[in-house]
């Protein structure tokens, strides 16, 4: 039985994925308290996209360990009971163009099967209501009937994080939610994402390429570079010069020496 109390919902043991040759995560050691709302934030290539799919179990640690609230992620049945405890938002959103609103949130509620898959499941009973008050919820109850290729971007956004809502996992993953967004549309959706998981009592942990967008909104940032952990921090803690260093290009000075001079750790 998976404990959804437990105050640890995700814990990290010195994780490596490596790809042919390099490694998107490495040796990488963490934990997120349940409740907590965590901004991962780096750089292209930094890590984010992986160790996000690392803690959705879609893919496999190279060595090392991932629990969820206490249970080892691997011992965690794919399908139903996975979906329950950790959901993920793909940057791509994995949205079915030609579909309506209504079907993309439904095919929440089909958990983590494949988009064409949900797709065939249309033919299952399903709870509308849910996907209703998940579509009030993100602002979209107008929109329900609409064809999701008549969307702008940040309205397809919500169609995404309503599905995540439908899904109703314990934890919330989520993947640049505002990369494609003018500012005003990326507060708003920032915004929404954090009121909903307080709402919901759920743990979120989210990445973003704004350092802006991490400090205002996330209570703690993880700074990622080169599939390492640059910092840890609250978000009031993280300073300019920290920022600096781990955007700093390859190449350039970005040592530790750079970035631990005025900080201690705890
Ligand atoms: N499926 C993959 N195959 C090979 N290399 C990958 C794969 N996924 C990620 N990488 C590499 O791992 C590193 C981290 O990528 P990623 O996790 O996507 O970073 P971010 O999301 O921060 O941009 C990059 O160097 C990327 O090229
Ligand atoms: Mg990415």
């Amino acid at each position: 039985m998976i404990d959804r109390e437990s105050p640890t919902a995700i814990r990290l043991d010195s994780v490596t994925k490596a790809y042919a040759g390099s490694c998107a995560v490495s040796a990488m050691t963490l934990e997120v308290q349940r409740g907590e709302q965590v901004c991962l934030l780096g750089p292209s290539g930094a890590g984010k996209t992986t160790l996000l799919r690392l803690m959705a179990g879609m893919v496999e640690p190279s060595s090392g360990g991932i629990t969820v609230f206490g249970t080892p992620l691997q011992d965690i049945r794919r399908g139903p009971e996975l979906a329950s405890v950790v959901g993920m938002m793909q940057q791509q959103l994995d949205l079915v163009p030609q579909l309506a609103v209504r079907h993309n949130i439904e095919a929440g509620l089909l958990g983590r099967w494949s988009t064409w898959r949900a797709v065939a499941g249309l033919l299952l009973p399903v709870q509308s209501h849910a996907a209703a008050s998940a579509a009030r919820r993100v602002g979209l109850e107008d929109k329900f009937f609409t064809r999701v290729d008549r969307l702008s971007g940040g309205e397809q956004q919500r169609v995404a994080l309503a599905r995540l809502l439908v899904q109703d996992p314990a934890i919330l993953l989520v993947d640049e939610p505002v990369a494609s967004l003018d500012p005003e549309l990326a507060t708003d959706l920032l915004s929404l994402l954090r009121d909903l998981t307080i709402e919901t009592n759920k743990t979120l942990v989210a990445s973003l390429h704004s350092p802006e967008f991490a400090t205002n909104f996330f209570e703690r940032v993880i700074g990622l570079r080169n599939g390492r952990i640059e910092f840890d921090l609250p978000s009031s803690k993280v300073s300019r010069r920290r920022l600096d260093a781990l955007y700093q290009l390859n190449g350039r000075a970005s040592g530790p020496e750079s970035v631990s001079m005025t900080e201690t750790a705890g």
